[in-house]
């Protein structure tokens, strides 16, 4: 296969293609990133020397450069992660959430359209479709309408429309994931987890928003990356599959305690900040169809996943030290002051 991915020098996007190179070596990869605030190639050191990993620094909203790299390379399958992704900096500034999520996607779609590649992989959330009662027994399935509340959910929503609307209208084969909140290896650590294990390690308290009783549906990264082959090798053209982890619910407070415990602190290591507007509740995903059709399982439990992460954040320290930059102290400082 010859492959263009979005994104990927992202946190899934990177994850996902150091899995797809060592399970199909042969297959060569065209990574088209923005190298955003959020994209970063050291997650990709390990095949720097790869010749099937041909990495592109470049926007997706570049019409021109889009189709070229799709055209000359001759390229059959796109999977498509780039995007703006985090919810708080959707509250901060919704615009580049706009214009790379709808739009973007909007360029690539007429890119594949225009140079009949084979499939069309888009990556989404659970997001989208809103919010779901606490203590319910309720999940999203892939006949929940779609509800979305903050700009980012709101412009991935929008992204889905035009992903199944392309299908519709012009034929172009598509399957689309709707996933829930990952965590492992090479995430930013704006993100809850990733945020409260290297708070952790400097010593810092871990903000937990409101009364900490929210509820996301955690799955371990490279499970999100073994749905995503499933999809790729096995999926149903204009269908929709969802992907989800935990089978039972568990708060944000109860998540950070769980990491206070494991990194031997107290929890003093806890702070109760100021809520994020429009906060969904709880998330939880049914993931039946993936399973009972594609055979798909998560491999890690929660526990065991959080366990490699605080591990994995701990021995890779100089990648994240990095990161945590003046231009993020900058964020930190409006986001949670
Ligand atoms: P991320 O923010 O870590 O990575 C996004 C990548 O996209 C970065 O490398 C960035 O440089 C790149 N990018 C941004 N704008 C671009 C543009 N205009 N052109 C080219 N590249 C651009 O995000 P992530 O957590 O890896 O998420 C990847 C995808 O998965 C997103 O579509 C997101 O909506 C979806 N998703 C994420 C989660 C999660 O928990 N992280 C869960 C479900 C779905
Ligand atoms: P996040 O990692 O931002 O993912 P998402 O908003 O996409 O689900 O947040 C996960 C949960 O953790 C969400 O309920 C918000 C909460 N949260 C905090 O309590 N404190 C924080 O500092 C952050 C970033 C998130």
């Amino acid at each position: 296969m010859i492959l263009l991915v979005t994104g990927g020098a992202g946190f899934i996007g990177s994850n996902f293609i150091l899995y797809w190179l060592k399970k199909y070596p042969e297959d060569k990869i065209i990574n088209l990133d923005k190298l955003t605030y959020a994209g970063n190639l050291d997650n990709l050191k390990s095949i720097e020397k790869n010749p099937n990993h041909l990495f592109i620094k470049g926007d997706i909203c570049n019409r021109d450069l889009v189709n070229s790299l799709i055209k000359n390379n001759k390229v059959n399958t796109v999977v498509h992660f780039a995007a703006e992704s985090h919810v708080d900096r959707s509250i901060l500034d919704p615009a580049p959430f706009i214009k790379t999520n709808i739009e973007g996607t909007y360029v690539l779609l007429e890119a594949a359209v225009k140079n009949k590649v084979a499939k069309f992989h888009h990556i989404s959330t659970d997001e989208v479709f809103g919010t779901l009662e606490l203590n319910s027994k309720e999940k999203f399935n892939e006949k929940t309408p779609y509800d979305p509340r903050s700009p980012y959910s709101a412009s991935k929503a929008a992204s889905d429309h035009l992903v199944r609307a392309y299908h519709i209208t012009f034929g172009l084969p598509i399957t689309i994931s709707n996933c829930s909140n990952n965590f492992g290896p090479f995430q930013f650590p704006e993100k809850v987890i990733a945020l409260a294990i290297t708070n952790i390690i400097e010593d810092k308290k871990v903000p937990v928003y409101g009364d900490g009783l929210y509820v996301r549906d955690w799955l371990y990264v490279t499970d999100h990356c073994r749905a995503i082959d499933l999809i790729l090798k096995k999926g149903i053209s204009g269908e929709t599959y969802f992907v989800g982890g935990l089978t039972r619910d568990i708060s944000n407070l109860d998540v950070i305690k769980i990491i206070i415990k494991l990194m031997g602190k107290d929890e003093s290591f806890v702070q109760f900040v100021k809520d994020r507007p429009g906060h969904d509740r709880r998330y939880a995903i049914d993931w039946r169809k993936i399973k009972n059709e594609l055979g798909w399982s998560p491999k890690h439990d929660f526990d065991q996943g959080l366990k490699l992460t605080v591990e994995w954040y701990k021995k890779n320290l100089a990648w994240w030290k990095k990161l945590k930059n003046a231009k993020f102290q900058d964020y930190y400082q409006l986001q949670y002051a």
